[in-house]
């Protein structure tokens, strides 16, 4: 197996963390962002007694300058990141005649500029290489929207225009650029969603339960193989069934 760098943004959370474990399982080297340094710390601890090391940097995904000093240093510390994920993101919900600006920029910046902001660096290195894999972690609500969710809903299905446009310039370069469209999986940010709604959701889904965080990790993996060579632009839904669209 070929040893690469891999980035994952916001790798603290529920299925960041669940990739990272799972590249650095196959002998890739991690890193990921942080922006609270306490929680950061507890979760390094966390994944070091698992013996995972991560190359972790204080940087916020929505500043575009900080983020180029953040792979610079990550490819000082670990090398050229040839596996990028771009995983980081965040929601406030809430119905569209009650949205304010706020709400909605917070929502772009930290889901969609944040492709821009991190990708933008990190593309060069691996067009000069001749090998990358880029990976968008968008959404099922995305792809068919979602009551409460006009912000999230427009960064996610941008996300994945980003990854057409991104794969067709980069494809002579060795370089895979792909979506993966998770469905409600059991992290943070799901369980935040008020209990009457989500079990509501839940019940939505043909395979009769939420996600797991591997089972996004896993296609991940697939994605950013050596093998996947020849899938780009593609837009992977992983949702236990709740949306079947193609
Ligand atoms: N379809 C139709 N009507 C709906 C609805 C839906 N899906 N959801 C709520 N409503 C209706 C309610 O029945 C209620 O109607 P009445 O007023 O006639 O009783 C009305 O909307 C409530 O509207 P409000 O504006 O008062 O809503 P609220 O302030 O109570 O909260 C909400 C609305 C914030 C959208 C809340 O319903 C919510 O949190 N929904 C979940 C949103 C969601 O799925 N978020 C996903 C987070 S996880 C994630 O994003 C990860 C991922 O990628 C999947």
């Amino acid at each position: 197996m070929t040893q690469r760098t891999a980035l994952v943004t916001g790798g603290t959370g529920g299925i960041g963390s669940a990739i990272i474990r799972y590249l650095a399982g196959q002998g890739h080297r991690v890193a990921t962002n942080y922006r609270d340094p306490v929680k950061a710390e507890s979760w390094r601890q966390a994944m070091a007694a698992d013996g995972v090391e991560v190359c972790m940097v204080q940087t916020d995904v929505t500043d575009p300058k900080a983020c180029a000093a953040m792979v610079r240093e990550i490819e000082e510390k670990i090398g050229g990141v040839d596996i990028l994920v771009n995983n980081a993101g965040i929601t406030r919900d809430t119905t569209f005649h009650k949205m304010s600006y706020e709400q909605w920029t917070a929502v772009i910046n930290a889901n969609l500029n944040s492709c821009f902001n991190v990708t933008r660096p990190v593309i060069e290195g691996m067009r000069a290489r001749k090998w990358g894999r880029v990976v968008q972690i968008s959404s099922i609500n995305g792809q068919k929207g979602q009551y409460g969710q006009a912000n999230y809903a427009a960064a996610k299905a941008g996300m994945h225009g980003f990854t057409i446009s991104l794969a067709q310039e980069n494809a002579k370069f060795g370089i895979t650029v792909n979506t993966v469209s998770p469905g409600y999986v059991a992290t943070d940010m799901v369980m935040a969603v008020p209990e009457e709604v989500r079990e509501k959701i839940a019940a939505q889904i043909p395979i009769g339960r939420l996600g797991r965080p591997e089972e996004i990790a896993h296609a991940v993996a697939f994605l950013t193989g050596e093998e996947t060579a020849w899938m780009t632009g593609a837009n992977l839904s992983i949702n236990g069934g709740q949306y079947m669209g193609w």
